[in-house]
């Protein structure tokens, strides 16, 4: 059994940090999210795995190397435009030879692995078996129909009138007969080679298509508000440890992780949160379900339910919630007068501003 793990992708729903981070690498508790991905691969027992990497792919490349780290002997293949899911599988033929595979998308979250999931398709082997879960938005996603004895009747790619509320989640497992089918298939309206349309030539074919519908199990981190969501979830699970410095006028409270070279001066954290190598935080207040980088300085401020990526500083701004902010980025208030925002934003960048 092999992976794929698709990692291209221009992340257009995570500007402006999409524009020089690749969206699987966004951390979530101080990790990239592709990371937790490829580590349910090597707790699963599967070592040989192969990224679909795109523009990105030094990016990708440099944080993953030869993934040894992880256990894994990875094999990067170049995808020159992202052209669909379907069409990763097709040009990674070579790679996956006629293997069973299980492919993942890199910025999908699967909550406690896929170990029991393999164990199963390697037990039945159908054709391919697809991850149900049920959602409130299916037009975004990929949507299965499945009739009262619960086998699949049909896949659709982001129909505007969905049939179900089922969407595909982003594990697919394989046998080689999905080679067939993606070579068979005609690009989508939106240029893309969709694997929900070999799925649905293996349907047609009266192939063994199986499905599993699962709950609370899965997340797209797609998107800053699911993204924010993710952290929380893996703050909940959070080993507590105090690797830092805390001095004597600071509280820590609850579930949270101060790594080493840390600082905490004069400040309230209250878990679960995270707060990374070499940052530090004075006179502010961390609350719960917030990831704090390396290398950031936090001073005279209050953040909760947010993630700070590396080496930002937010200084003397009163109280930040629900927030992503990105790499080396300043936050600092504006002098008294006149009173007015001064704002220095890059493109697609979203700002809400309470007055
Ligand atoms: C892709 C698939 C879709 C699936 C989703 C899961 O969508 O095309 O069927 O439901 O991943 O994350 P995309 O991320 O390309 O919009």
């Amino acid at each position: 059994m092999k992976a794929l793990v698709l990692s291209g992708g221009a992340g257009t729903r995570m500007r402006p940090l999409t524009h020089t981070t690749a969206k699987q690498l966004v951390p979530v508790a101080n990790k990239p999210v592709l990371f937790y991905g490829l580590e349910a691969i090597a707790e699963a027992g599967i070592t040989e795995v192969g990224i679909i990497v795109g523009e990105t792919a030094e990016e990708i490349q440099e944080a993953v190397g030869d993934g040894s780290k992880f256990g894994l002997d990875v094999t990067y293949i170049p995808q020159e435009k992202p052209l669909g899911l379907a069409h990763a599988v097709l040009i990674s033929r070579e790679f996956l030879g006629d293997e069973d595979f299980v492919m993942y998308l890199g910025d999908n979250f699967i909550v406690g692995g896929i170990t029991d999931l393999i164990d199963n398709f390697v037990r039945d082997r159908p054709d391919a078996q697809i991850l149900l879960t049920h959602v409130n938005d299916p037009s975004a996603f990929g949507i299965a129909e499945l009739n009262d004895a619960g086998d699949i009747v049909s896949v659709e790619e982001k129909s505007r009138w969905p049939k179900s509320n089922l969407a595909i989640v982003g594990v697919y497992l394989f046998t080689s007969a999905v080679h067939e089918a993606v070579r068979s298939i005609a690009p989508s309206p939106r240029g893309e080679l969709e694997i929900t349309h070999a799925i649905q030539w293996l349907i047609d074919e009266r192939r063994n298509v199986r499905s599993t519908t699962v709950s609370g199990y899965w997340k797209d981190t797609g998107n800053v508000v699911d993204m924010l969501e993710v952290n929380r979830s893996v703050l909940e699970t959070l080993e507590p440890r105090i690797e830092g410095d805390i001095d004597e006028e600071s509280q820590i409270i609850g579930r949270v992780l101060i790594e080493e070279g840390a600082r905490v001066r004069r400040s309230r954290v209250v878990g679960p949160a995270i707060i990374g190598r070499g940052t530090v935080v004075s006179d502010s207040y961390i609350g719960a379900y917030t990831s704090v980088s390396e290398y950031c300085h936090i001073e005279n401020s209050e953040i909760e339910f947010s993630i700070v990526l590396r080496d930002s500083s937010i200084k003397g701004v009163g109280r930040i919630e629900a927030s992503l902010i990105g790499r080396s980025v300043m936050v600092t208030p504006a002098p008294a007068v006149p009173h007015a925002h001064r704002l220095l934003l890059g493109d697609h960048s979203k700002v809400q501003i309470s007055s």
